[in-house]
């Protein structure tokens, strides 16, 4: 567990250097998860304390400034699909205040820029921060002709179709005396009552779970059609312009008003205010009326009223320094745990979910939290740091929740008075809920640090997992199997016709029972056009005929692939770690099925499975861990063993090549190599049509020697034999 991270002060240059690394990463991360995924995965606190920190290091170390600084740079850069559109006028953030304080200092910062203005008359516009996603329109001749997302601030997405759905946002200004071309900014957003409507409409259908109305309003705007945008019914308010030929007037305010004149929405909580006492009343105000408006804002934003001192004020990477954003504290909550569940995900990952007695926070009902994982339920963040004073969180505890703006509702606290005396520590299971199967934490190699998930180990056999592992199965990468998609997998799993691997290659046996199952679909599929269109079915037989001839040709797509390629074989397993180029390796290394099989179990019954497994360049630890675990579960065992008498993988054939430079000689290699191990080296130039050797002879063509040869260089060297070095090796086998 690392230590209390160190203060800057005390940072040295190299500890500086990795602290900027990882900020970068996870900054970027962060940015990705919110802007482009719409699926934020911190509190916008803890994302400003990463900014915050990397900044400040940054200001230590301006010479360890990393050319991807996250400094300077606003959210994502834009996800691809949407046709780019560079922003005339950068599209800012906005700084943060967070307490009063932060607004009397922002004021005393004008006060002093202006010093020199003495009797200057600043006054500021105070106006909700509306929680939604900003959006550029472009006017010209008082018609939209282009509409964009922020994007990265300097570039965005076109989404002209979709803003064009939007009711709030003309396609032709009204009245006259708009600027020829002018950018019109505001903030598009979803209400409560449209939010909870989709809910619901989508809960009826099966459909997505829509976490909150922002990120459904992102998801909304980012649709590839435009009519998926128009049910949405999203709104729009103005309050600013970019690119413009001419200032709509020379105050903010009167600006925002004109806009208004021209057919935009604007807020009617802006005001006009000339001391810090005013705006911060305006700020109150604004939170007094904040749960009844019916839409999300979290903060109140002020900004420069006269457009010149704006311009004199300027600009600080990326954001104005003449408006500051005072941000709400986010709402809280208090409820009770009254379950923990685990709910296994897909991968198998042993997801833990407070049950809460039902609360509302932020015009949204809570009751489900995700736990994340044990550390977390035990009090420790990813890091080993205590979070909630250490507390952890038992079944019966009243716990303070809260929903900051745009993230999931997270627990905050425990109350530990009201703790039951009764309530005993989580015991987190070490068996997945579903299976059985042992849970384990697996060791990350990268950072040596234990996974702070649980995950089944179950793989094959385990239901959670088993649909997601079937379809692997028949993918295009594993076995292949044509007919065979996702599909009809989740069709015949369901319907407890396939249930293992092994059930796809006995299909054949359950006949009747398989033409039962695309029969029924079949109609379902025929009910739901019809009621669609009204008109009634015809041609019941021939559907019926058609799932025949359609079974028979499934049947024999299935039988063409009872012999696969063992590396296809290996990766279809699914095994952790094991991807298409692992599979290889593994394929390459062990040649048959029974030889990766019997290595697999035997390094499962190791106790140190180093030992036993081969060294193989490119299988690490992980991997190795992953095989133990496969292997040391009997259920896969059973599984394995089932689809072995069902399918006989083909041995791995190393294609010989008999045009390379080094076909048909004898080759040895001796010293230490560098770049390859010695396992490496045989295959590859055994797969280059090459002979290798264990010693030197008048028959050997090339010694490759590395440092440390001994009597081998020395007898090649008697013998007359070429010798050349590792790198003459590769020099002379490229591009073979
Ligand atoms: S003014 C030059 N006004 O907040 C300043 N922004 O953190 C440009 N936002 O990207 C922004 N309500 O998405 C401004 N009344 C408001 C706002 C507002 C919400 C958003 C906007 C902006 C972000 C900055």
């Amino acid at each position: 567990m690392p230590s209390v991270p160190k203060a800057v002060e005390e940072l040295s240059p190299e500890e500086a250097e990795i602290e900027l690394a990882r900020l970068a990463e996870e900054i970027a991360a962060a940015d990705i998860a919110y802007h482009q995924k719409d699926a934020p995965e911190i509190t916008d606190a803890e994302y400003d304390a990463l900014r915050i920190r990397n900044a400040e290091i940054e200001k230590r170390f301006p010479d360890l400034v990393r050319p991807d600084s996250p400094t300077g740079s606003i959210g994502a850069p834009p996800a691809e699909g949407f046709a780019k559109v560079r922003h005339a006028v950068p599209m800012l953030s906005l700084a943060k205040a967070y307490t009063d304080q932060d607004v009397i200092d922002f004021i005393e910062r004008g006060r002093r820029f202006f010093e020199r203005d003495k009797d200057l008359d600043i006054a500021f516009t105070a106006e909700p921060k509306i929680d939604g996603l900003s959006a550029s329109l472009r006017y010209e001749k008082g018609v939209f002709v282009q509409g964009a997302t922020r994007g990265d601030g300097t570039v965005g997405e076109d989404i002209t179709a979709n803003l064009k759905t939007i009711a709030d946002i003309p396609h032709r200004l009204k009245g006259s005396g708009w600027p020829e071309t002018i950018e019109i900014r505001g903030e598009v957003y979803m209400t409560y009552a449209e939010f909870e409507a989709l809910k619901e409409r989508s809960a009826a259908t099966g459909g997505q779970d829509y976490v909150n109305p922002r990120n459904t309003a992102a998801g909304s705007l980012r649709q590839k059609d435009p009519s998926v945008t128009a049910s949405r019914n999203l709104k729009f308010f103005a309050y600013a312009w970019g690119y413009t030929t001419e200032d709509p007037a020379p105050t903010q305010y009167e600006s925002v008003r004109k806009i208004a004149d021209w057919g935009f929405k604007v807020s009617p909580l802006m005001v006009r205010a000339r001391s810090v006492e005013e705006l911060i009343a305006q700020y109150r105000q604004i939170e007094a009326q904040r749960s009844s408006l019916g839409y999300d804002i979290d903060g109140v934003v002020y900004k420069v009223d006269r457009i010149d001192l704006q311009r004199r004020w300027g600009f600080i990477s990326g954001e104005p320094r003449w408006a500051i954003a005072h941000k709400f504290p986010a709402e809280q909550a208090t409820t009770t745990v009254r379950r923990i569940d685990i709910q296994v995900g897909r991968t198998g990952t042993l997801a833990p979910v407070a049950r809460l007695d039902p609360v509302t926070v932020g015009g949204v009902t809570v009751e489900n939290v995700t736990l994340h994982n044990e550390d977390y339920i035990a009090g420790f963040d990813s890091n080993g740091q205590p979070i909630r004073e250490g507390h952890d969180i038992r079944i019966g505890d009243t716990v303070v929740i809260q929903r900051a703006g745009d993230v999931i509702p997270q627990i905050v606290s425990v109350v530990i008075d009201k703790r039951p005396a009764d309530a005993l520590p989580y015991a987190f299971p070490h068996t997945c809920p579903v299976c059985g199967s042992p849970a384990t934490r697996e060791m990350n190699e990268k950072t040596g640090k234990e996974d702070s998930r649980r995950r089944c180990t179950g793989e094959l056999v385990c239901p959670a997992q088993a649909v997601e592992g079937l379809r692997h199965f028949v993918s295009r990468g594993a076995m292949d199997i044509e007919g065979l998609g996702a599909e009809n997998i989740d069709l015949f799993f369901n319907a407890g016709l396939i249930r293992t691997a092994a059930d796809i290659f006995t299909l054949k046996d359950r006949r009747p029972e398989a033409r039962r199952v695309l029969a029924e679909r079949r109609e379902e599929q025929a009910r739901q056009r019809e009621a669609v269109s009204g008109k009634e079915r015809k041609n019941v037989r021939s559907a019926d005929q058609r799932n025949f001839e359609g079974l028979d040709k499934l049947f024999a797509a299935i039988d063409a692939r009872r012999e696969p390629e063992l590396d296809r074989f290996i990766f279809a397993l699914g095994i952790r770690h094991v991807g298409e180029t692992t599979a290889a390796v593994l394929a390459k290394t062990f040649s048959t099925v029974e030889e990766f099989v019997r290595v697999g179990k035997e390094t499962a019954a190791a106790e140190d499975p180093m030992a036993v497994f081969p060294s193989v360049n490119g299988i690490g630890g992980t991997v190795i861990e992953a095989l133990r675990n496969f292997f040391g579960n009997t259920r896969n065992d059973d599984v394995l063993d089932a689809l072995l008498a069902q399918v006989r993988p083909k041995p791995y054939v190393v294609t010989v090549s008999a045009d390379s430079a080094v076909a048909g000689k004898t080759v040895v290699f001796t010293g230490s190599l560098e770049k390859m191990t010695r396992s490496e080296a045989k295959a590859m130039a055994e797969r280059l049509g090459a002979k290798v050797a264990g010693s030197v002879s008048a028959k050997t063509d090339i010694v490759v020697a590395g440092p440390g040869a001994g009597s081998k260089l020395a007898t090649a060297q008697s013998l007359g034999v070429e010798v050349i070095t590792e790198d003459e090796w590769f020099e002379r086998v490229r591009g073979a």
